[in-house]
């Protein structure tokens, strides 16, 4: 693992994250696609060990490494530990992941990981961080958190999915995007107003709970802090709509990066 600061001339990595289903793989999708017609396609990294079908043809599959299902079987596991052991498994390979990586690198512009479905199986355990510090020790990194926004669109649900992501901004401490996706379903107009007039997001909170008011007040206050380092966008994994911004947030960010390191 390189432990030097990443050269300001290296690919920049896009690491997705997101809950389960908020279409992180389609939105990788929609990225290698747009990269393959619009830039340099890009170098792809797989390291959900249990999704079946990938539309994408990944450069690296962690399912080509590890048998989540055999995993599971040899250490008598339930599926989340089946995903989290096999991450672990391949975790130890990861130089040899970083060597493939570093030979192409100066043909690249970006390197885009999927990670698994389960969040918390990424963002909490110690392979997670191993793998994003060592590829945000080489290279440029920036975090997409992919948000459901149909699915966050009552406040306490939008509070807790903000307060995780603070949690994953203050554990990776690299630039940070918000993807609200499936903008084509719901807009994500309510967010930005949220996100921007404390006022209105308190007014919507205590319409929606009166549960310990005084917590949420106080965690609303947390999360301007939050939205002061972070940048915005809405995009549809599905039409496409909002790539361009996603484009125009990462080189925003890589600045960013460049700045601190
Ligand atoms: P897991 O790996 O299972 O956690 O899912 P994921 O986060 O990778 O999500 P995935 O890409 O599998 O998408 C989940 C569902 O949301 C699928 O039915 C997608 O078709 C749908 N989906 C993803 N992005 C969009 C979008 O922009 N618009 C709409 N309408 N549906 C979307």
């Amino acid at each position: 693992m390189s432990t030097s600061s990443p050269r300001k001339d290296q690919p920049t990595v896009l690491l997705c994250i997101g809950m389960a289903g908020s279409g992180k793989t389609t939105f990788m999708q929609r990225l290698n696609a747009h990269l393959h017609s619009k830039k340099r396609p890009p170098y792809v990294i797989n390291l959900d060990p249990a999704v079946l079908k990938l539309p994408f043809t990944p450069n690296i599959d962690i399912r080509d490494t590890v048998n989540y299902k055999e995993v599971m079987k040899q250490y008598n596991l339930g599926p989340n530990g089946g995903i989290l052991t096999s991450l672990n498994l391949f975790t130890t390979k990861f130089d040899q992941v970083l060597d493939f990586v570093n030979k192409r690198a100066p043909t690249l512009d970006h390197i885009i990981v999927d990670t698994p479905g389960q969040i918390e199986i990424f963002t909490w355990s110690a392979s997670g961080a191993i793998i994003t510090d060592a590829l945000a020790a080489t290279y440029p990194s920036v975090v997409a958190y992919i948000i459901d926004t149909p699915r966050t669109t009552s406040p306490a649900t939008f509070m807790s999915n903000m307060l995780y992501a603070c949690s994953i901004l203050y554990k990776t401490k690299l630039p940070f995007i918000l993807v609200f996706n499936k903008i084509d379903v719901v807009s994500h107009e309510f967010a930005i107003q949220w996100m921007t007039d404390f006022e209105a997001f308190q007014l919507a909170l205590q319409k929606d709970t009166s549960y310990m008011s005084n917590l949420m007040n106080s965690m609303c206050m947390v999360l301007e802090e939050f939205y002061n380092n972070l940048k915005v966008v809405g995009v549809s994994a599905v039409t496409g709509e909002g790539i361009d911004e996603f484009f125009g947030a990462v080189d925003e960010a890589v600045k960013e990066y460049e700045e601190i390191y």
